[in-house]
């Protein structure tokens, strides 16, 4: 892959793909941890004299202007963070962007309105996709791939433009892929994988890729539940994915016989109802009321983690353990990343929510190896798979 270093950017209009997909509450944003991490390639690229364009995805609006998902506030903080003014195109590749675009003077940055306003970005028609791709292309005559958290989708902005433009890969796709072949290339041992989050079909294929490669595997938060089911065990009304019970059914032998030690809770915190202030208490998870659903681990399974994680020496976490964003919640959560971060392993946190707990419980960033800005992507990344925004930049 070449480097933002291998172009010639002096005086040029560079596109930078990044990924600034963060999460708002109305227009204010609650972890602005992605928008932070693009911001050394474009501050790169606009000292050596660029004229950078970034354009980048928030939500899912499907292909059509939604104010709600506006990149307008991400804008204003991307500007605080590179202390300088950001330009802001009230369009994806209409005049205003056009505009924008030649407006801009060296070492000057603009960001694009968000590219899902436009039905091509995520087409599954490839003429549709490379339509609107020659259109953003148009705007500038090198492009530059920085968008981690979006290289497994197959998207016009992704996959499309870097074939049409001059390219490189940003330093923190080169960063994020040197942590990930760590993972996948001769790991450390042991080896610990955490999963967590709500659903087990989120996660099946990379379970599936991890059985053969793990030491042990914790199993915590909402997909805990159907593993649960799967041994027998009531859930009550916890979230239970009866369709996946079969293929789960399956890992849990497969586990077994590959000698690889898959963890389960073995208790939880039984909630009345899916509420901040909701009543619970601490249950065996061999006996969860019908009336209550798990809304977190228990205190023994934070210890039984924290145990299983202590001689690890190499351990990747994706997924909350429980509804972390609820405070009498969040402790089982705050508990494994405590574990993490004691740890003398390395250890990778992979994107999504579990960064963004790790954040919002005010936990050090520093005390982890890496805090991926990919959730999907990372996950896609350690089940094997080729990833479109990678191909595309490695062409
Ligand atoms: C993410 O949040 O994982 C990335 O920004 C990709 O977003 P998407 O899942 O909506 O494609």
């Amino acid at each position: 892959m070449r480097r933002i270093d291998d172009l010639d950017v002096q005086g040029r209009r560079v596109l930078v793909r990044a990924d600034l997909n963060v999460p708002l509450d109305g227009e204010t944003i609650t972890d602005d941890g992605r928008i932070r991490a693009s911001v050394p390639t474009i501050q790169a690229l606009a000292g050596r004299g660029a004229r950078v364009i970034v354009c980048a995805h928030l939500g899912r609006p499907k292909g059509s202007p939604t104010p709600k998902f506006s990149l307008r506030p991400v804008a204003a903080r991307l500007g605080e963070l590179l202390g300088t003014e950001v330009a802001f195109a009230t369009d994806v590749v209409g005049d205003s962007a056009v505009r924008t675009a030649q407006e801009l003077q060296d070492g000057q940055v603009a960001l694009l309105e968000n590219l899902r306003f436009e039905p091509g970005e995520e087409s599954k028609d490839d003429a549709a996709r490379t339509a609107f791709a020659e259109r953003l292309a148009g705007l500038a005559e090198l492009y530059v791939g920085d968008g981690f958290g979006a290289v497994h989708r197959k998207h016009a902005s992704v996959y499309d433009v870097p074939r049409l433009l001059p390219h490189a890969a940003g330093g923190l796709v080169l960063a994020e892929v040197e942590v990930l072949k760590k993972l996948t290339e001769d790991p450390a041992r042991p080896y610990v994988v955490v999963l967590g989050g709500a659903k087990v079909s989120d996660k099946l294929g990379v379970i599936s890729n991890l059985l053969a490669k793990v030491d042990r595997l914790l199993i915590g938060g909402g997909m805990a539940y159907t593993f649960l089911a799967a041994q027998g065990h009531e859930v009550g009304g916890s979230l239970l994915q009866a369709d996946q019970l079969e293929q789960v059914r399956g890992f849990i032998d497969e586990a077994a016989k590959r000698g690889v030690e898959l963890i389960l809770p073995v208790d939880v915190l039984a909630a009345t109802g899916f509420a901040p202030d909701a009543e619970h208490e601490v249950v065996p998870t061999t006996a969860i009321p019908a009336d209550r659903q798990g809304l977190d681990i228990g205190p023994a399974t934070r210890e039984l983690f924290a145990g299983k994680l202590a001689d690890a020496r190499t351990v990747f976490w994706n997924g909350p353990m429980g509804v972390f964003e609820f405070e009498a919640f969040s402790g089982g959560t705050r508990a494994v990343a405590e574990a993490l971060i004691g740890s003398d392993a390395f250890t990778v946190v992979g994107g999504g929510d579990s960064a963004a707990a790790v954040r919002q419980l005010g936990l050090p960033e520093a005390g982890f190896s890496h805090i991926s800005t990919g959730g999907g992507a990372s996950l896609e990344y350690l089940e094997g798979k080729t990833l479109p925004g990678l191909a595309a930049l490695e062409d």
